[in-house]
């Protein structure tokens, strides 16, 4: 079974979010920016039996939350899956460094604490990253959309972290993740989409949907020199192993 472990299905991207997940034959794992969002993401969660949600403050509203510990009040729900996504980002922002690693790092112990996965999104930001995960991290942890290099992903694989690979991985420009990828074992390795963004070729330029996550499974398929079948299947593994979902 396919599972999409990351995106973003909020109505003001979609037209219409429930044909979105319709459309979609395996399991969906949507992901929260802001307490808005999680809130948004957790009644869809509720609806549909194949999906789930993690809940958290994006590096991107660092500026705008002050209580991270409300996240908590969710917890006692079996669709709630993990704390994501949650990280840092100095691409646009590099002024409010600390309270973006503030967040974070709160975030970490509060998923320690209930012991849940974490999904990590870092953005020019890879020795902050590292040096957080290295002295917080006691749970498992996805980095999204990983965009360092394959030393830095080494470091990564040290501390038994997964790996998110997306669309990004077909864009003809992506030399340097396709690298990455086959130094990755296939047991760190899940599937997502970060829907509606990073749609993978050929339709690049269209709004992502999570059914586009075969895409991305024949591409592993591919650079890995092993059958689809196989990508999806060990995927799934580590996805339901790393989220504890067992239906
Ligand atoms: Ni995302």
């Amino acid at each position: 079974m396919l599972i999409d472990t990351h995106c973003h299905l909020f109505q003001e991207y979609y037209d219409d979010v429930d044909s979105i997940v319709k459309d979609m034959p395996g399991i969906m794992i949507v992901s929260g920016v802001d307490l808005k969002s999680n809130e948004e993401m957790l009644s869809l969660s509720k609806k549909y039996d194949n999906v789930y949600v993690t809940l958290g403050i994006h590096p991107e509203y660092a500026s705008e939350i002050t209580d991270v510990s409300l996240l908590t009040q969710y917890f006692d729900n079996e669709k709630v899956v993990g704390i994501g996504e949650i990280g840092l980002d100095y691409h646009y922002d590099k002024s409010n460094k600390e309270e973006q690693k503030k967040l974070f790092i709160e975030q970490i112990k509060i998923a320690n604490k209930f012991n849940l996965p974490i999904v990590i999104h870092s953005r020019d930001a890879s020795l902050d990253t590292l040096n957080i995960l290295k002295e917080y991290l006691n749970t498992k942890a996805i980095m999204h959309c990983y965009s360092y290099s394959k030393e830095m992903a080494g470091e990564f694989l040290k501390l038994g972290i997964y790996f998110g690979i997306g669309g990004v991985l077909t864009f003809k420009n992506s030399e340097k993740l396709k690298q990455v990828l086959k130094e990755l074992p296939l047991d760190r390795i899940v599937l997502e989409t970060d829907s509606p963004y990073l749609t993978p070729e050929p339709f690049r330029g269209k709004q992502n949907i999570p059914n586009n996550v075969s895409l991305v499974a024949k591409k592993i398929a591919e650079l890995k020199d092993i059958t689809y079948e196989e990508v999806v299947k060990i995927t799934e593994k580590n996805a339901r192993y790393i989220f504890n979902i067992k239906k």
